[in-house]
């Protein structure tokens, strides 16, 4: 289903748009997305991004343009989720604050990757299949495992974007 709330850029391609779920969000020019992927409201994804199937892509989440989403990437955005408050009554929107996560352009998220909230996966960066991201990811880093660390860096990488800092 996309909700009549979702704005599509021109050339967006969806290639089973009864087997996805998309509302309240932004999808830029030219990006293609597989099925059984989920889009929340306020999530916006930019032009010429590729969106594996079965990924989730929660609110807070800003994907820059040209970003690979393997398959099942798993975003968050509430560090500390609860159903219930201390009463046992069910939580509503005004009682957790969303936060934000941040995919800088031209970076690649392997394949069942988590990314927590807060993070910000910096320019070119390479992901790992099956890591856990917890904290920063510099540009043009690879990182894999669980949590997710530096294992390398992506070779054909712009010499005038530094590699520095730790995960
Ligand atoms: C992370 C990745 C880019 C690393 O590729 P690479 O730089 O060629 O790394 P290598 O294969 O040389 O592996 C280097 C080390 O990291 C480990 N490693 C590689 N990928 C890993 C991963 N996803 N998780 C944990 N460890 C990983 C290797 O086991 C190796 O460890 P060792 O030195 O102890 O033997 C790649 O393995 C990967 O996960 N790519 C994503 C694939 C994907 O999900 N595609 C989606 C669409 S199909």
């Amino acid at each position: 289903m996309i909700a009549s709330s979702v704005i599509l850029d021109q050339e967006v391609v969806i290639h089973h748009p009864d087997l996805v779920n998309l509302y309240g969000c932004r999808v830029g020019a030219g990006t293609r997305i597989g099925t059984f992927v989920e889009v929340q409201k306020n999530a916006i994804i930019g032009r010429n991004c590729k969106i594996s199937s079965h990924s989730f892509i929660c609110e807070g989440v800003t994907i820059e343009d040209g970003v690979f989403i393997g398959h099942g990437v798993m975003f968050t955005n509430d560090p500390y989720p609860r159903a219930v408050n201390s009463d046992g009554e069910l939580f509503s929107e005004d009682d957790w604050e969303v936060v934000p996560t941040l995919v800088k352009r031209h970076a690649a998220i392997g394949s069942n990757a988590t990314i927590l909230p807060g993070v910000t996966i910096g320019e070119g960066a390479q992901i790992g299949a099956g890591a856990v991201v917890t904290k920063d990811v510099p540009g043009y880093a690879i990182v894999a495992g669980v949590p997710a660390k530096i294992i390398g860096r992506v070779q054909d990488a712009s010499a005038s974007i530094p590699f520095s800092g730790r995960i």
